[in-house]
């Protein structure tokens, strides 16, 4: 089966953010998932670089335009490159062969009486490349949805019918359920064109820095509309216009694109196709927009992550899981690096990264790492059966886009191999002589971590391949055939040692960029927080003053009352340091100096030491107080004394 997907083409006025990652990672996870169903897959991205808005970009930049947007272009090219995004065409709207098709789209559109001259007037946002009536206006002046200022522009132009195909569109809707995902963003584009659709200026005359109009129009005071012209990228990068090359891909099967773009693909794009008789894509996927600390990014804000950057420090491969995993698709997402941590340690470290060190290091022991599913099945059934019922959903998670649910689902079969190795103890079953069972759970682990790694692969392929070659096969179209689909189990191996995959991350590795001074949070925002009593909001901290405290786990080994004070004990903590540090704690009237011994406690590990009733305290206890007394705050499990906490 063809399957042809699309990113969004990136406006080539400035470098590529994380949101930009975020559309192309989905999309080349898509992509590969495809692929690795044995689908014919098209995949294309590129950079849109037509318009006002880059004309304006180069010339601040003092640069000439094509000399600037090639710059930029590459930028993103590069960039995806590094990421190893595997797309089949970078497209540019810069290119000839594109070019050429827009001009034939026109002319189509133009023989058939969809397009005609006419001249208009309005409201003209140069930043979103759009006219909006005045009733739209915020304030009568400000574009509605970038919040900046329109200009009054008037001017001869071509007009597409796009009020001609009003209803069809509302039938196409209705008949499609799934055209829009997730659904739940379909109202806003119905109502938007029940609300009726104006003609839709095609043409300008008031810059020059767009696709010519076609000669048989001997037209030349007009250039296209950029967004006309970049909508047809996702045909004429099949060769629409030209030779048709790929056009057996078309329909696209899903372009994925970001919420702010989604009229433009749901209303005008089909509207254009349905124009020039050609079929329409089977779904318009639109995602939600990435944040940073509730804030849109923007480089007039100073608050832009640079994808480059956070992967050098995390890994692309990491920082792929987690944006696909953070945030259910078509909701807004919020980026830390707190969060980001967290997944790397628990989810890739502790559930996959450990899980894998786990059976190399017990079938060394007990079988010189060959490893065998002969008694797989005999042992462990229901194990096996939850594991089918897992991947078996996962399927209908990527159709829907729904990584993070996708992601969610795979995650269990981890829990099943940790659960697995718990409640059979292979050690255990070693001492008992009962090796077969022993090398049996060892054997489901190793089917597990092969199975959740070809599933695993097209969100983090180059990590799931060397978990593929630990286990002795090769992640592709026979081993998803085999193993997924067939549900066969791995073949006799022997198992290879590898560098721990996933190292455990302690600290951000990013330096915050503190946000500019200029740019305080919206008022709206602003209120919206006061409101929220539970929330600090005067006394925000950036994450890195948090890690300026070192804050670690004690283990107390000694206690005593100090003399004449009622509230103070001496106490000698270990916090992994040579020596034990000396705290005084102001806690005799909760507990006694007894109770403490052996316990652990959380302790702020570098305090200037302080003289308490002349005796040094080099640390802190951290404690919780409220009506009905004081608790010392301690880690749920026992851990190693010294112990870093955050
Ligand atoms: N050039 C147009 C698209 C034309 S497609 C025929 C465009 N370009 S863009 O560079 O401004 O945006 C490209 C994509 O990035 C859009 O899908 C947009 O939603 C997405 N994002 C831009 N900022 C984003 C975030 N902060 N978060 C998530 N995605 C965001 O629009």
């Amino acid at each position: 089966m063809n399957k042809y997907i699309t990113t969004p083409i990136y406006y080539v006025n400035g470098e590529a953010h994380i949101g930009h990652a975020y559309t192309t990672f989905i999309a080349d996870t898509m992509a590969r998932y495809e692929r690795l169903k044995g689908n014919d897959t098209y995949f294309l991205t590129g950079t849109d670089e037509h318009g006002q808005k880059i004309e304006e970009s180069a010339q601040k930049n003092g640069k000439p335009i094509q000399e600037f947007a090639d710059e930029i272009s590459a930028t993103f090219k590069n960039l995806w490159d590094e990421f190893e995004i595997s797309y089949d065409k970078f497209i540019r709207t810069t290119d000839a062969d594109h070019k050429l098709g827009v001009q034939k789209a026109f002319e189509v559109m133009y023989a058939k009486g969809d397009i005609y001259k006419d001249f208009y007037e309005g409201h003209y946002c140069v930043s979103c490349e759009t006219f909006f009536p005045e009733t739209q206006l915020i304030d009568g002046e400000f574009c509605p949805d970038c919040g900046r200022t329109t200009s009054i522009v008037k001017e001869e132009s071509y007009f597409f019918k796009l009020s001609k195909y009003e209803d069809r569109l509302l039938k196409h809707y209705e008949e499609n359920p799934d055209f829009i995902l997730p659904r739940s963003r379909a109202n806003e584009v119905i109502n938007f064109v029940k609300g009726g659709l104006r003609d839709l200026s095609v043409t300008r005359t008031s810059f020059t820095w767009g696709v010519d109009m076609p000669e048989s129009l001997n037209d030349d005071k007009h250039v296209m509309y950029v967004w006309l012209d970049a909508l047809m990228n996702y045909v004429t990068a099949l060769g629409y216009g030209k030779d048709d090359a790929n056009m057996n891909y078309w329909p696209a099967s899903t372009h994925l694109i970001g919420k702010d773009i989604l009229r433009f693909h749901a209303i005008y794009w089909p509207a254009f196709l349905m124009s020039l008789d050609m079929p329409l894509p089977e779904h318009i996927g639109v995602h939600g927009w990435w944040t940073r600390d509730g804030e849109k990014m923007s480089k007039s804000k100073g608050n832009v992550i640079s994808p480059k950057e956070v992967a050098d420090a995390y890994g692309v491969e990491n920082l792929r899981y987690f944006m696909l995993r953070e945030v259910p698709f078509g909701q807004d997402g919020d980026f830390s690096q707190r969060a980001f941590i967290d997944r790397i340690n628990s989810e890739l470290s502790n559930d996959l990264g450990n899980l894998l060190n786990r059976i190399i290091g017990m079938s060394g022991k007990y079988s010189e790492f060959i490893i065998d599913s002969v008694n797989v099945e005999k042992y462990h059934s229901k194990e096996l059966n939850s594991m089918n019922e897992a991947l078996g959903n996962l399927d209908g998670f990527m159709k829907n886009m729904q990584t993070h649910r996708y992601l969610e689902e795979l995650w269990k079969l981890f829990s099943i191999g940790n659960k697995a190795i718990e409640e059979y103890a292979p050690w255990a079953k070693m001492k008992e002589d009962k090796k077969d069972e022993a090398l049996a759970t060892v054997a489901l682990v190793a089917n597990i971590l092969a199975k959740a790694s070809i599933m695993l692969s097209p969100v983090m392929p180059k990590t799931t391949a060397t978990i593929a070659d630990a286990l002795n096969f090769k992640i592709n179209n026979d081993s998803y055939n085999e193993l997924i689909i067939d549900k066969k189990l791995l073949k006799l191996f022997t198992i290879k040692k590898v560098p721990p995959l996933f190292p455990r991350v302690e600290e951000p590795l990013m330096v915050e960029a503190p946000i500019a001074e200029s740019n305080p949070p919206k008022v709206e925002k602003q209120k919206e927080l006061k409101q929220d009593n539970s929330k600090e909001t005067d006394n925000l901290i950036e994450i890195g003053q948090f890690f300026e405290t070192s804050l670690k786990i004690g283990t107390v080994l000694e206690s005593e009352e100090v003399p004449k004070s009622k509230k103070l004990l001496k106490l000698q903590v270990d916090v992994g340091d040579e020596t034990p540090r000396q705290v005084v704690a102001g806690i005799k009237e909760f507990y006694s100096a007894e109770s403490l011994v052996g316990t652990q406690v959380c302790v702020v590990a570098n305090l200037k030491p302080a003289k308490l009733m002349g005796m040094i305290s080099e640390g802190m206890l951290l404690a919780a107080k409220d009506e009905d007394g004081l608790c010392l705050v301690r880690p749920e499990k026992p851990k190693k004394a010294g112990t870093p906490i955050g």
